[in-house]
């Protein structure tokens, strides 16, 4: 079907604030690539089957204290043991959509206060996006539309600090897209930036590692 047989697949990380849309339209996305015939899965992190991912699930539904730090960590941890798996289904082929990445752990810990640098050196060496959307949403629109579950993070002032972390963080990699279109219209640009990075991936560009 004319694919390399060295052809990659895609890393592609949907980032937002909490109630921005991401777990939706990467849902979308992943029945769009199927249908595409383009071997592709959804992850997303924190990804809570772990050890690791339990405690931070704990923690997030107020069932445990951590310090800032400690949590951090634990977050960066989450990532790098699903690093190697990660390289592995990438290199076969298959590409990812990753609902949250190393972008939401360092927006949202250095919106605690934590020094910024100090958040992203655990994250270097995990692997680079080859693509980050950013579903981009007002704050205050993101409290509107509901359904904050009460979990530890979502609080409106919150979530104006990350947002402001989340914009410092912003690289070439990045493609922001309203939130606030209609669903289908951000899902078809959701697409259109998809396959774009999909064809470059398999065209043989490089993988690489985040902020080396
Ligand atoms: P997520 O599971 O995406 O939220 P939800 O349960 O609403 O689907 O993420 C849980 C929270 O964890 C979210 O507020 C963002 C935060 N988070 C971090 O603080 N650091 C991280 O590294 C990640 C991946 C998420």
């Amino acid at each position: 079907n004319g694919h390399h047989a060295s052809s990659r697949g895609a890393l592609i990380v949907l980032e937002g604030l909490d109630r921005s849309g991401k777990t939706l339209q990467s849902s979308r996305l992943l029945s769009y690539l199927e249908g595409e015939r383009i071997p592709v899965e959804l992850w997303r992190f924190p990804d809570r089957s772990t050890c690791v991912g339990q405690m931070i699930s704990s923690y997030l539904s107020n069932k445990s204290e951590l310090d800032d730090q400690t949590i951090h960590l634990l977050f960066s941890a989450n990532r790098w043991e699903k690093r190697s798996l990660m390289e592995t289904k990438l290199r076969s082929g298959t590409t990812l959509i990753v609902d949250r990445y190393s972008y939401s752990g360092v927006a949202f810990s250095s919106a605690k206060g934590l020094n910024i640098e100090w958040c992203k050196a655990p994250e270097m060496g995990l692997l680079a996006p080859d693509l980050v959307v950013y579903l981009d949403i007002p704050p205050e629109k993101a409290a509107a539309r509901g359904g904050y579950g009460g979990e530890r993070y979502e609080q409106l002032e919150f979530q104006r600090k990350v947002a402001q972390y989340y914009q410092i963080l912003h690289d070439a990699t990045w493609k922001s897209v309203d939130a606030c279109l209609p669903i289908e219209d951000i899902e078809k640009r959701l697409r259109e930036l998809a396959m774009d990075c999909v064809t470059t991936c398999h065209k043989g560009k490089p993988l690489s590692q985040l902020w080396l």
